[in-house]
């Protein structure tokens, strides 16, 4: 998820990096505090102690209104990559089926009467609109590079459009307990130029 090959993951990546900065710049901070304290603990300057109840503003400042501030930046972070992020397919986006079995995927292109198993080829710079459900259990669909994981529900249909803006050959993983076989359910996918991918739909 860190190394992404399409807008999804890539606004995934920025939260994550910005997560990560806000997390090590309160680790410092703290630690910084930490070993100030421990030092002046080592040390007989009793009257350098802050007089019992003195904590007050302290609290305040470190408990709620640093915490909110942090939250907030990640709240709106957040929200700001949801609305970048449109959950519409357009028109000329490639449908394609995904249907969680235990434990294994069937993935079927409509448009072609394509069906694989195991095996999810994708146009590069074309926008694939997902129409994720299962056949049993709950599964999930989650190409990392591509962008965030999404159940595939039984009685229900999750959808998701992503696109792959470079080639490259990248791993699905169920990210969904799902059965004693959980843990080995991936697929292969491939993202492949418009042409490729017109072969390789040819000859299934
Ligand atoms: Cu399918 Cu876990």
């Amino acid at each position: 998820m860190l190394d992404p090959a399409g807008p999804v993951a890539e606004r995934m990546a920025d939260l994550w990096w910005i997560m990560l900065a806000l997390g090590v710049l309160v680790f410092v901070v703290w630690t910084a505090f930490f070993l100030r304290a421990i030092r002046r603990g080592s040390s007989d300057e009793d009257d350098a102690r802050p007089a019992r109840g003195g904590y007050g503003s302290w609290f305040v400042v470190t408990g709620v209104a640093i915490p909110i501030v942090i939250l907030a930046v990640v709240f709106v972070a957040t929200v700001v990559a949801m609305q970048e992020l449109d959950d519409e397919p357009p028109a000329d986006a490639l449908v394609v089926e995904i249907v969680g079995h235990q434990w294994w995927y069937e993935v079927r292109y409509p448009e072609a009467g394509v069906t694989t198993r195991n095996e999810l080829h994708i146009p590069v710079g074309r926008p694939v609109a997902f129409r994720l459900t299962s056949a049993d259990v709950i599964h999930s669909f989650w190409v990392p590079e591509l962008g965030g994981k999404r159940d595939l529900l039984p009685d229900g249909v999750n959808t998701m459009v992503l696109t792959a803006e470079r080639p490259g050959e990248f791993q699905n993983r169920c990210a969904e307990f799902c059965g004693l076989h959980h843990a080995t359910m991936a697929m292969d996918v491939v993202a492949e130029p418009q042409a490729a991918f017109e072969d390789w739909i040819a000859s299934r």
